[in-house]
Parts: structure tokens; C-alpha cells; sequence
């Protein structure tokens, strides 16, 4: 020690005031060193920030306490020494606390500073002292590290072994939620149960003797409140449609947790809505609703009194003007579009029933229609030449053997004449009444049925196939030519019901199926002449337009009823 005391003296002597007393005086270092009373402490000598120094390879350090003249040992078994920049108590004691002074020099250049050195006992029954304790902390839920503080310069972190006590019982670190690596001590899942006074030890050994090195963490867990950035839910650029001169409410809402300051506003056209147009615009004070999960719905109306035009052009917006996500809305104002899906299946559901009921109708009263369309002035039938002399050839069983054939001749030699040819205006060919005596059947017929527009057979008393037609030779020709070559149309009138056609010729059950017959269910009385009956209705309709009427050597007063009465009908 005299040795050291010495050179210091001799270097000293090299400088100008060729003491210690002259060398520049940094003060009192703020960074307390604290030592626990028993183990050992090592104390840096202090910076002085007003000098440019760097490291202790060109300086010699020498520590002596405040006050006195002796300076510290390097000997190194001694309980403190200085070792380097260092001072080290090993181990420290409590009479040790006090200031020390620490004295960097090289031949030129000098400063000293002082540090306090406190060594602390425990509190009672504890073991750590509290007020020298560490203040570290953690959040709820994550996994933590309580760090235990400056033992770098002590023990190599990479090896050391330590022991970690919660309120000073040991914790168990192997295989549960506390994992000590080096100078860590992990904590995973953080709860607020494991807020406390964390020791750590571990064993120092210097000359062979064992020393505790210790540090006490005060650790606190944070218990965040759960925060949650504000977000504008409503509108999300959306557009609502209202009518011009209703009153609208728009409305807006962000939702967040645990935000303090959240402004949320009304703009309209990039200006404070309060300010648009105050004699229809309103806007209120947000107001904060708390939802079951704590989370907070702020929510801001802008009113209207009354909608018009130019709110369709303007632009509504709300605007969130938080730090952590500024955000901006818009809610556009619509017109409301016209409903055209109604509209249309309205069209479409009349339409259709128009057409149901106009082919209903003309199913029903399709005879009536043609009959009345025929001699109505819109209907200009074209009394082009054709080449033909008769309106209609007319067929009938001549068989004698049936009792009916008397009425068959009625039929068709009094009936039809009196109807069709005086009342419509018709010409008909008969056989057995028009042909010219001497003339072949077979000639008779071809020419004829060549010359006529349509072919009336009459059925009445046919009882087989084979007593259908007297001369079946005549009468198949003409069917011939009526179904196969359809030149013209036939028509089937039954005198009497026949339930059964399975004796029929397939020509006539033909005509049958293709149009139907007409029935015949009147008796021979003057009413049934009446050509405006059901029964000669059919007949007329199935018969072609009578002919230019002119061109007829009929009495237009009998023409004219037949003619007329069809309109009555319809
Ligand atoms: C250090 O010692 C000197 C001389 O004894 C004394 O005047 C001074 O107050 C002491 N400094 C501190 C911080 O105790
Ligand atoms: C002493 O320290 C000062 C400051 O770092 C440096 O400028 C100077 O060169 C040093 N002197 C010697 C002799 O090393
Ligand atoms: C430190 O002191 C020793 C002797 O006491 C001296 O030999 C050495 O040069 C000094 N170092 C510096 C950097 O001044
Ligand atoms: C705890 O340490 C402080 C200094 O940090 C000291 O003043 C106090 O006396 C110590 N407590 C005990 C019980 O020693
Ligand atoms: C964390 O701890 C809490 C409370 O002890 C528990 O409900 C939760 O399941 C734990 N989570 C994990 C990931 O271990
Ligand atoms: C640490 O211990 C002190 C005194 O023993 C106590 O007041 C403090 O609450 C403890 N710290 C924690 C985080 O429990
Ligand atoms: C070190 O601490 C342990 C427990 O904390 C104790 O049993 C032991 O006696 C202490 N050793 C010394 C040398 O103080
Ligand atoms: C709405 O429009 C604004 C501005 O254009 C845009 O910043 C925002 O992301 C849009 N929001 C949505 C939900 O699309
Ligand atoms: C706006 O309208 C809403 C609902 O229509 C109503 O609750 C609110 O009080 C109105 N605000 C203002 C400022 O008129």
C-alpha cells in the first residue's frame, strides 16, 4: 500500500499542482452502488463525462475512501482491492458503506469522482431488503422474463447455475411454467398471481470460500385493459334510398374497447355537416353505447329534415379522426329506383290471362267469330275464280232398307236446299237431284266433286261398312279425292247417333278424328230451318264464305237473315 501511495505521489509530482488535490473534480456519482451485507460487491469507478476517456487500458485507477489518504489495495486477497477500474468487496460488510473516491490518471491527465457504496441487510425475516430491490414488470398473459440484474461482471451467464425464490421459497424450475436460463427466469401465461418479490442466487467462490451472489425483483404484472382500435361498422360506403322531401336519418357508429378519445363526425361535401345547411341538417353529440362484451358502439346522426335533389349529388361522410386508424365512410343518398319488377310481372301475369281468355273465348265462340267475321265488313273474301260451280257436293246413303232413309231424303233434298241454298246463298250439288239424266256416274262424280268446295256426306241408318253407300264405287272416289289429295274439306253431319264407327270405312272414321261432325238433333219443324241454330251454325262454318253475293240468283231478303243473324250470337 505504500508502494501504491508512493507512485501516486511521484506521478502527482510530475504535474503542475504535484498533488491529488489538483486533479479535476467530477463530484458524486448518482448511481449508487448496494451491496448485500455478506456477499461480494464489485464498484466501477465512475465516468467523468467531462473528460474523453476510453477504457482503462491507458489510465492507472486508484480508490481510496472519502476522506481519507490511504488508498486501496491491489492486493488481491485482501477483503477489498481494487482490481483494474474495479473495486471489489469480497465480501462486502455493512461498516463498509460510505463514499469512495476513485482517482483515473496518466502522466498527463487526472480527474476524480466519488460513488456511494451502501451495504444492506435483509429485512426482517425476509431475504432480500425491499427497498433495494429491483423494479421490473410484465404483461398479463404473455410469457415473461424476470431478469436478474448486474451479475455480468460477476458470473459468466453461459454457466451459471441459478436458484430463483418467489417471496423467498424456492421455485420449482424443471418441468412447470418457470424456466431459469442464465440470468432469466421465463414465466409462460403470465397471471396476476405471479406478481411478487423475486430472488435470485447463486453460489460465487473466490479463494476457495463460497459466497451467496443475490438480487430481489419487486415484479409487477400489468393487467392491460383490452384495447381495441376504433372502427367505423356503419356505413361502409353504403347508399340508402329515400324519396325527395322525406326526412332521413343517417346514422354512423364505430366500435371500439377501451379507446379513450374517439371523434367521430358528420362531414358533407369535405365540410363540418354543423355548417352544411342548418335549416335541414342536424347533426347530434356522439354518444356511446356499451355492448355485453364491453365493447363500446360510439354512434353520431346526421338528420334531414326534408331530402332534396342536390343530396343525391352530395357526398356524406363520416369521419373517424382517431390516431390509431383514421378511417372515412361514405353513405350515399339514393333515388329510389322504380319497383320495374312488379310492374312487370303484373304485364306479364294480364297478358296471359288475356290470352287465356281470348283463346277460351274463341275456342267457345270460334263458330260465331268466323261466321260474323265472314260477313262483316272487314272481311273482304276475295271472290277470285277458283273454277269451281258448287259450294259443296253432298253425299248420302241411299239404302232403302233402313227406316230412317225417309228422313235422310227429308234431310237432304227439303233440309239442306231450304237452308244452304235459299236462306245462305249455297250451291249445292245433289246427286239424284242435279246430275243430267244419261251422264256415267263415275263421270258425274269426278267432274263434280272437281268442281265443288267442300263434301257433306250425310251418315244416317248405316249398320256395316258394306250398306254405307249404295254405290261405294262413287262414293270412294270422292272420299279419295276429299282425304288424299285435299282438295277440299269434308264435312260429317250425323242424322242420328252412331255410338259405334268401328263398322265405319276408314275414310269416314278419318274425318271423324281430323274435324269432328256436325249433329244433327232437330226434328223437321220450321225452327230448325233457322240457319242461326247451333247446328247450321257448324254446318256454315264449316262451309267456305259464300260468294259474291251479286253474282247469286237469290233473293237477297232470304240471303240477308242468314247472314245477319250470325252477329246476334256473339
Ligand atoms: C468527503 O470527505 C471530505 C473531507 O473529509 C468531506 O468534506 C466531504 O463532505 C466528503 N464528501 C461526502 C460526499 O461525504
Ligand atoms: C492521458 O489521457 C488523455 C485523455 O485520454 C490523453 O489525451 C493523453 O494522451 C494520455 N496521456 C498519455 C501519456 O497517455
Ligand atoms: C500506472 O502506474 C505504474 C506505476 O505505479 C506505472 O508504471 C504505469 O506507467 C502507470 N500507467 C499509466 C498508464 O500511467
Ligand atoms: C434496506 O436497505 C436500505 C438501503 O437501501 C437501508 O436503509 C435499510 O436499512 C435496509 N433495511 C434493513 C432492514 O437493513
Ligand atoms: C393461461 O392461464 C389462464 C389462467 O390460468 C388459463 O385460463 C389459460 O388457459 C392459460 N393459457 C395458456 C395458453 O396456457
Ligand atoms: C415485495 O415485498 C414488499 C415488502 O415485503 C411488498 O410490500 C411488495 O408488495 C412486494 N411486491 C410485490 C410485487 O408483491
Ligand atoms: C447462501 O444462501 C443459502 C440460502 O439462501 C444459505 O443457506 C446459505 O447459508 C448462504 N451462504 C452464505 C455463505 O451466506
Ligand atoms: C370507403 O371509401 C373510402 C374512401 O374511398 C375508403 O378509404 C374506404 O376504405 C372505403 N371503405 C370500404 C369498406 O370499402
Ligand atoms: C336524429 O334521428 C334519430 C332517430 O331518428 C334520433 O334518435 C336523434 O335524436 C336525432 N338527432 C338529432 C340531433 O335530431
Amino acid at each position: 500500500m505504500t508502494s501504491a501511495l508512493f507512485s501516486i505521489c511521484a506521478i502527482f509530482a510530475c504535474l503542475a499542482s504535484g498533488s491529488a488535490e489538483d486533479c479535476l473534480d467530477c463530484g458524486v456519482e448518482y448511481d449508487r452502488s448496494y451491496i448485500p451485507d455478506g456477499q461480494p460487491g464489485f464498484v466501477n469507478c465512475p465516468l467523468c463525462y467531462k473528460l474523453d476517456i476510453d477504457g482503462d487500458v491507458h489510465y492507472n485507477f486508484t480508490w481510496s475512501k472519502n476522506g481519507s489518504t490511504a488508498h486501496v489495495t491491489s492486493e488481491r486477497h485482501a477483503r477489498i482491492y481494487v482490481d483494474g477500474s474495479k473495486m471489489k468487496f469480497i465480501p462486502a460488510r455493512l461498516e463498509d458503506s460510505g463514499y469512495y473516491q476513485c482517482v483515473v490518471w496518466n502522466s498527463t491527465k487526472c480527474f476524480k469522482k466519488l460513488v456511494e457504496v451502501k451495504v444492506f441487510q435483509n429485512d426482517d425475516g425476509l431475504c432480500y431488503n425491499w427497498s433495494s430491490s429491483f423494479r421490473q414488470r410484465g404483461h398479463v398473459k404473455s410469457d415473461e422474463k424476470v431478469v436478474c440484474p448486474v451479475l455480468s461482471n460477476y458470473v459468466d451467464e453461459n454457466r451459471v447455475q441459478m436458484r430463483w425464490y418467489k417471496e423467498c421459497k424456492l421455485l420449482n424450475t424443471i418441468s412447470s411454467r418457470f424456466q431459469a436460463v442464465g440470468f432469466e427466469l421465463t414465466i409462460q401465461n403470465m397471471t396476476k398471481g405471479d406478481e411478487g418479490n423475486y430472488t435470485c442466487e447463486t453460489t460465487y467462490e473466490y479463494d476457495g470460500k463460497l459466497y451467496n451472489l443475490s438480487r430481489t425483483i419487486d415484479w409487477n404484472v400489468i393487467v392491460s385493459k383490452e384495447k381495441k382500435p376504433a372502427v367505423i361498422t356503419y356505413p361502409r360506403n353504403n347508399s340508402i334510398e329515400v324519396e325527395i322531401g322525406f326526412q332521413v336519418s343517417l346514422v354512423c357508429s364505430a366500435s371500439h374497447k377501451g379507446e379513450e378519445d374517439v371523434p367521430l363526425f358528420w362531414i358533407v361535401n369535405d365540410m363540418y355537416a354543423d355548417n352544411y345547411d342548418t335549416s335541414r341538417v342536424v347533426t347530434g353529440l356522439p354518444f356511446d353505447t356499451i355492448l355485453e362484451d364491453g365493447t363500446a358502439l360510439k354512434t353520431v346522426y346526421l338528420n334531414i329534415s326534408e331530402v332534396k335533389k342536390e343530396d343525391y349529388e352530395n357526398k356524406f361522410a363520416c369521419v373517424l379522426q382517431s390516431t390509431t386508424v383514421p378511417a372515412i365512410e361514405f353513405l350515399f343518398i339514393k333515388h329510389p329506383a322504380p319497383n320495374f319488377q312488379g310492374g312487370l310481372i303484373a304485364i306479364f301475369v294480364t297478358l296471359a290471362l288475356v290470352i287465356i281468355i281470348a283463346v277460351l273465348t274463341y275456342k267457345v265462340f270460334k263458330v260465331d267469330i268466323v261466321l260474323w267475321h265472314r260477313q262483316s265488313c272487314l272481311y273482304h273474301h276475295s271472290s277470285k275464280e277458283d273454277g269451281k260451280i258448287y259450294d259443296a257436293y253432298v253425299m248420302f246413303p241411299k239404302s232403302r232398307n233402313t227406316k230412317s232413309i225417309y228422313s235422310v231424303d227429308t234431310f237432304v233434298l227439303k233440309v239442306l236446299p231450304e237452308v244452304l241454298e235459299k236462306q245462305c246463298g249455297y250451291k249445292l250439288f245433289i246427286f239424284g237431284r242435279d246430275e243430267l239424266p244419261g251422264e256415267a256416274i263415275a263421270d258425274v262424280v269426278d267432274k263434280t266433286i272437281s268442281e265443288s268446295r267442300r263434301l257433306i256426306i250425310i251418315l244416317a241408318g248405316i249398320k256395316s261398312s258394306n250398306d254405307f253407300f249404295e254405290d261405294a264405287f262413287e262414293q270412294q272416289i270422292a272420299l279419295y279425292d276429299s282425304l288424299i289429295s285435299n282438295k277440299f274439306k269434308a264435312i260429317l253431319i250425323e242424322l242420328e247417333k252412331i255410338a259405334d264407327y268401328t263398322n265405319m270405312p276408314e275414310s269416314i272414321k278419318y274425318i271423324k278424328q281430323k274435324q269432328g261432325v256436325v249433329r244433327w238433333k232437330g226434328n223437321f219443324t220450321d225452327s230448325s230451318l233457322l240457319p242461326n241454330t247451333r247446328f247450321w251454325k257448324n254446318v256454315r262454318y264449316r262451309m267456305p264464305p259464300v260468294r259474291d253475293l251479286s253474282s247469286q240468283t237469290l233473293h237477297s231478303k232470304l240471303i240477308l237473315p242468314c247472314e245477319s243473324l250470325g252477329i246476334k250470337v256473339a
